[in-house]
């Protein structure tokens, strides 16, 4: 109706570039970045303030025809004081929705570009920033830069525009009036603002508090086996209770305060209205000055109040909007640590070279991995081995380019990762990791999560049967359209991660890389799947798949081409499983270890592995 016409942009690339004006002025950024909507705002609000200020002046006439008992005009001024109301809610109505788009769309702009600036940015960074802390950015300061570039700065536009109408038409009528009545009014914008300014830092610590209450309810109900196997649900009742109070606590800080607001005001009317008529009303009975002025005076003060109050709760919107985008800020100027900045597109997989790599976390004392040299060709399977904390995750993970390489280098098909394309080193290796995710989405969904495009169910059917879940889906009522996760099947840790690896095997990438992806299936179907994975990858197309199976199960092992030992960050050892057999001791000790284990399950009359949650 009012042809509002938003400009949304959804374009990643230009989303993830933080313009100069953005990160300095925030607030001009947005009123130029659509000036239309924020211009007919500012221009509705001048109108209905205009239209608003004339309203007593047609009332006020009117009252004194009255007194004057000389109806004549009367029906004049009545239509003219209706035209006026009429006049202000058409422009109230046109400014509330036009502001009210506005600082929706920028609430919009600016939640998007955090989060693409999110998904730009390594794990290295979730690191440093936990969730809550990122929650409260994309929710909490999005909406109070949005509250002070909407109503902040309306509210100082509305003050500004009334205070501007108004004072000169108080001053027509009376000077003396006029600054007897308005000398306390001053002290009303610095009030303002220091309650508003309480007002939110309860607000604050409130929302902090629910962030808690829902937390802990969510970890209760989430835990409520094991709460009720340990018999803790009284702890637990008083623990949430306590949580709970000190919620109702918060709140009630804030309501103490925030319920000053009105009453303050009425009060500041009254007051207005009481010393209008102690130093006014004789005037009026001498004849200086009508009733009707009078009336319109009264008025008037009234409707000062309001951008008196204005003044403090705008400027205090406004330095609070200011503050949280401060802290947007610290987010959307942070540089990712793997910028997608090469241009090299792989086709298909020839080598994988890793030379002279060493690596250690930004967060951590000491290198993680030392000196490693490696090369892969082509359709190899390579095992990798070693103690929990090798590093074998971590090598993973920067063959992946999760994390930038700082010292040494890995090179695929002879480049180096950094000239290759991300979205290309995606497609070229898939990767299993060690923690099996899955969405709250259909079973169908997760698996095809990878491509552009839904494969279709026969696809879909033949990458569960690939890593053996298939029966247990069909047994589920709604199959591979069941639900997963909140409100829907709950899996076992092992058929986690079987789906995760058909997630990765429906890319069909030349390289796939199984974290201990198969470590809560019992060792059997651990057998069978990387049989499976070796027979259906090899058969699929005429190169055959180059696969990195990280694993602690020799057994599984043993047929990789060539086994990778690690040990405290160093390669102890490479080769096939006998020659890293008799060079490795940590791979001898493995060895030994599971051997010992496999005849004592033999004589526990092989009970096949329970899988473990
Ligand atoms: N994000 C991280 N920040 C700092 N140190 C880490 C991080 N992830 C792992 N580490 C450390 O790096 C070492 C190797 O870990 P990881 O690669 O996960 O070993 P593995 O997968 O062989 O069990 C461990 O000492 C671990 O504590
Ligand atoms: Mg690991």
């Amino acid at each position: 109706m009012l042809g509002i016409h938003m400009n949304h942009t959804n374009n990643d690339e230009r989303m993830d570039r933080l313009p100069a004006e953005l990160a300095t002025k925030p607030f001009r950024f947005y009123f130029r970045r659509d000036p239309k909507t924020f211009g007919l705002g500012v221009g509705a609000l001048f109108f209905t303030n205009l239209l608003d200020t004339l309203t007593p002046l047609a009332m006020g006439l009117a009252i004194d025809m009255i007194r004057a008992k000389n109806l004549d005009g009367l029906a004049r001024s009545i239509a003219a004081y209706c035209a006026l109301m009429v006049g202000v809610a058409f422009f109230r109505y046109s400014w509330r929705i036009y502001f009210g788009h506005f600082h929706q769309a920028v609430a919009n702009d600016l939640r998007n570009r955090i989060f693409v600036k999110l998904t730009t940015l390594g794990p290295s960074f979730y690191q440093k920033n936990p969730i809550g802390k990122l929650m409260s950015l994309i929710t909490n300061d999005v909406n109070s830069f949005r509250m002070a570039i909407g109503p902040g700065t309306l509210v100082l536009l509305d003050a500004a525009f009334l205070t501007l109408m108004i004072l000169p038409v108080m001053l027509t009528i009376s000077v003396d009036w006029t600054w007897k009545t308005m000398i306390l009014l001053p002290f009303v914008p610095f009030l303002m603002q220091r309650m508003e300014k309480l007002v939110h830092e309860r607000y604050r610590i409130a929302q902090d508090k629910l962030a808690d209450v829902s937390a802990q309810s969510q970890e209760i109900i989430s835990g409520i086996r094991v709460i009720k196997s340990y018999a803790q649900e009284s702890n637990k009742r008083a623990a949430f209770n306590q949580i709970s109070r000190s919620y109702e606590h918060a709140q009630n800080r804030v309501s103490n305060v925030d319920s000053g607001f009105e009453p303050l005001m009425d009060f500041a009317v009254a007051a207005g209205g009481a010393v209008l008529l102690w130093v006014c009303s004789s005037d009026v009975v001498r004849g200086s000055i009508t009733l009707g002025e009078f009336f319109m005076f009264y008025q008037y003060i009234n409707k000062m109040i309001w951008p008196m109050s204005a003044i403090g709760i705008g400027l205090s919107m406004v330095q609070q909007g200011r503050a949280s985008f401060d802290r947007v800020h610290e987010v959307l100027r942070t540089e990712t640590d793997i910028p997608d900045e090469g241009n090299v597109n792989l086709t298909g997989f020839e080598s994988l070279e890793i030379r002279g790599l060493t690596y250690q976390y930004p967060a951590g004392h000491a290198p993680v991995l030392h000196d490693i040299h490696v090369t892969v060709r082509a359709g190899e399977t390579i095992g990798i081995v070693g103690p929990v904390g090798a590093g074998k995750s971590t090598l993973m993970q920067l063959i992946c380019r999760l994390y930038p390489v700082e010292s040494g280098k890995i090179l695929v098909n002879g480049h180096s990762l950094e000239t290759i394309r991300l979205a290309s080193l995606r497609q070229t290796v898939s990767f299993v990791t060690q923690d099996a995710f899955l969405f709250s989405d259909t079973i169908a969904q997760n698996v095809a999560l990878g491509l552009d495009e839904f494969p279709g169910a026969e696809a879909v059917r033949d990458v569960t049967r690939a890593v053996n879940i298939d029966q247990e889906i069909e047994t589920l009522p709604e199959r591979f359209d069941a639900y997963l996760g909140e409100r829907g099947v709950n899996l076992s840790g092992g058929q986690k991660q079987r789906l995760t690896i058909a997630r990765a095997l429906i890319r069909k990438a030349p390289v796939i890389i199984l974290d201990d992806s198969l470590s809560a299936v019992d060792g059997n179907t651990e057998k069978a799947i990387v049989g499976a994975l070796r027979d259906a990858l090899s058969s699929r197309e005429s190169r055959r798949q180059t696969t990195f199976l990280v694993s602690h199960r020799l057994a599984t092992l043993k047929h990789a081409d060539r086994i990778v030992v690690l040990s405290e960050g160093r390669v102890e050892a490479i080769g096939p499983h006998e020659h890293v057999l008799s060079l490795s001791p940590t791979y001898r000790r493995l060895h030994q270890l599971q051997s010992e284990e496999k005849l004592s399950a033999g004589f526990a009359a092989a009970v096949p592995e329970a899988e473990a949650e």
